[in-house]
């Protein structure tokens, strides 16, 4: 049998329709977790978790069904198979970016129905909201992601240079080092033609004060002075060899790779990448600094860091729902949520987690996050899919030196106003 989702409506606190979705039924049985991996390479703490949830309840058993890493992959997966009726999987975890349009498409239930409004206040301030379409709490957020400047902490001392906090004192100092042949290259980040690309632009944009789409959602400002700026800064660091050309064919793991074997000196990455850095597996372990991302000249500090992360989405189609709520509190629950943090190397969603000293001095990465800047990529409209794509395409296309700047941004804003035109909020 298919369970047919969003079919019901009834009404939320301030009379709006909320999707009813099924009720729960017993927490037990099988189910399974559609995700992929996060938290460090060398330790997939998905299973140290689910290890910990089966022995906590006994009643319930979690399968895990390994998902693509690169999130506009493991989007077409999902979306393919829950139109397609699949009930293979129960719960999933999907991309911050995923609420409005998944919320538009009936692609997850709401789970307002299956939690206490006072579940929904164990989360940190904003990320309920930042799940919400219509009224409809769409994921539970599992962690938050920033971005991070990570350094070679030997290599500034070594030359007396200061830890960066703009972007041109980034490229001096990376020129510097690569002269003294001290790293092949100077600066490495996720460039490649996908969402995490438009990741990146929205940092460097938002650093010179540029907006991709106005924020009601309905306009696109890609092609401004600001954004140029931008897009000439980001080019001119292929351009001078201070990151390598093929930046722009880099994802995570290549601009990871980079950095842990010594070849470059600073690297724009993930919060879990600190734990990669350091791990047994990395040539610079020890060596490693965390700072905020650097803005410009000018402009005050720090550089602004995307909102990242990842939430844990209820199948349409799941035929245990009642289990899956189980496993979805669990997982943003005190334990869980410690244990991700310390052996994950992510940032707890779980505002007391968050909070504890312990969790505070397990990684650096936490004290700096609570001070990041941090800007959302335009996802709050329903079509982000297509806007994330007119963003990465042609920012890639004009960072491989294959379109003109200023034909590049023309090009996304004629996309980007198309896709809005399309798709209706
Ligand atoms: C990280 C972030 C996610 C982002 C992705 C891009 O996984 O948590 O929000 O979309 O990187 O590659």
């Amino acid at each position: 049998m298919v369970l047919l989702a969003a079919t019901a409506c009834s009404s939320s606190h301030d009379g709006n329709a909320v999707a009813d979705g099924p009720t729960a039924g017993p927490a037990k049985g099988t189910i399974t977790w559609f995700a992929n991996q996060f938290g460090p390479t060398d330790v997939d703490v998905r299973k140290t978790l689910i290890t910990a949830f089966e022995k906590a309840n006994p009643g319930i058993k979690v399968e895990l069904e390994q998902a693509p890493s690169n999130s506009d992959t493991f989007r077409a997966a999902l979306t393919g198979q829950i139109f397609g009726g699949s009930s293979g999987f129960d719960v999933y975890n999907g991309d911050v970016t995923w609420p409005a349009q998944f919320g538009k498409a009936g692609l997850a239930l709401a789970l307002n129905k299956y939690f206490p409004a006072s579940y929904w206040k164990t989360f940190s301030p904003g990320l309920v909201d930042s799940v919400t379409y219509n009224n409809m709490i769409m994921g539970a957020p599992l962690f938050t992601d920033h971005a991070f400047l990570f350094y070679r902490k030997d290599l500034l001392e070594k030359e007396h240079l200061p830890v960066p906090t703009t972007w041109e004192q980034m490229q001096r100092a990376a020129q510097k080092l690569q002269q003294d042949r001290l790293v092949k290259y100077g600066f490495a980040g996720q460039w490649a033609s996908y969402e995490g690309l438009t990741a990146g632009w929205t940092e460097f944009a938002a650093d010179a004060g540029a907006r991709s789409v106005n924020q009601a959602g309905t306009k696109a400002t890609v092609d401004s002075a600001a954004s140029l700026k931008a897009l000439t800064f980001m080019r001119g660091l292929i351009t001078k060899g201070i990151a390598p050309q093929a930046i722009t064919t880099f994802k995570e793991p290549q601009s990871e790779t980079l950095f842990t074997s010594g070849q470059v000196a600073f690297e724009r990455n993930w919060t879990y990448a600190y734990a990669d850095a350091n791990s047994p597996a990395s040539s610079i372990a020890g060596k490693v600094g965390i700072a905020p991302l650097p803005t410009f000249a000018g402009q005050p500090g720090p550089g602004y860091s995307v909102t990242g992360g990842w939430n844990m989405y209820l199948n349409p189609h799941s035929r245990n729902i009642g289990a899956s709520v189980a496993f979805i509190k669990w997982m943003t629950g005190a334990q869980a949520q410690k244990t991700l943090a310390t052996a994950g190397g992510e940032i707890p969603t779980n505002a007391s987690v968050l909070a504890d000293p312990t969790v505070q001095a397990s990684n650096p990465a936490y004290p700096i996050a609570a001070k990041n800047k941090l800007r959302a990529r335009p996802s709050h409209v329903v079509a982000y899919p297509q806007v994330s794509q007119a963003i990465y395409r042609n920012i890639n296309a004009a960072l491989t030196g294959g379109a003109s700047l200023s034909r590049a941004l023309s090009k996304a804003s004629s996309a980007i106003t198309s896709a809005l035109g399309n798709s209706g909020l």
